[in-house]
């Protein structure tokens, strides 16, 4: 799979593993939910354009670098919030859109509720966040919005996926990169990943 990118490193290992587990709390949750977004973030932006900076330090002049500033945030409502408080702490400066997508408890077909993006698309990379790709329907829906409203180039982060949404997306956007933690076994008869964690937005939420 060619356009997805596994992500391998010890403390996302460790940090999954808590999102993973039916007692970990929703404290426990978020505080991870943050630091594997961050780890994800880092892997996923190491391609991003850089400019030449001059400056001074303290002894001398010093040629360093300043990130481009032409990026866009889309988490897609409700879990991909999560991942957007993280990814603004280190990327404070980069707009946002939005778009609202909920699973239909019974098809698992996405309906969309929300829209908002920044009228720039077309002039910037935009990093989709949302921490679970199950069927791959919300984030094919995701993609197909952005690309109306002429976005151009598209990166999606993803925590855990499942082999048939990968499937699914590199078939209908194989020009999309996908980020991702993990790739588990499989969907079971509801759409929910499995191991995977459960429902990443009612865990995040409380709810
Ligand atoms: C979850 C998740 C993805 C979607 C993935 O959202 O955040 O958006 O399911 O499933 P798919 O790949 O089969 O489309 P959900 O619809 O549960 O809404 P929520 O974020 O409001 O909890
Ligand atoms: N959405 C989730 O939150 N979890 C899954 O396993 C699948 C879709």
């Amino acid at each position: 799979m060619p356009k997805v990118h596994q992500i391998n490193h010890p403390l996302l290992a460790h940090s999954l593993t808590i999102l993973r587990n039916r007692n970990s709390d929703t404290e426990c949750f978020r505080r991870h939910t943050a630091i594997v977004s961050q780890i994800m973030i880092m892997e996923a932006t190491r391609e991003i354009s850089i400019d030449e900076r001059l400056i001074q330090t303290p002894l001398t002049e010093h040629r360093g670098a300043e990130i481009h500033r032409s990026l866009i945030f889309v988490p897609v409502l409700r879990a991909g919030i999560s991942m957007l408080f993280p990814a603004r702490d280190f990327l404070p400066w980069a707009s946002v859109g939005f778009i609202g997508l909920e699973r239909d408890d019974n098809t698992a077909i996405a309906r969309e509720y929300y829209q908002k993006f920044p009228g720039d698309l077309d002039k910037k990379r935009v990093l989709v966040l949302d921490p679970m790709l199950a069927t791959g329907g919300s984030l094919a829906d995701t993609i197909t919005a952005l690309i109306d409203k002429g976005a151009r180039s598209i990166t999606a982060i993803c925590i855990v996926a499942a082999p048939e949404g990968l499937s699914y997306l590199q078939d209908k956007y194989p020009q999309v990169d996908i980020f991702v933690a993990a790739i588990d076994s499989h969907l079971n008869d509801q759409k929910y990943i499995v191991p995977g964690l459960g429902d990443f937005g009612d865990r995040y939420f409380g709810t």
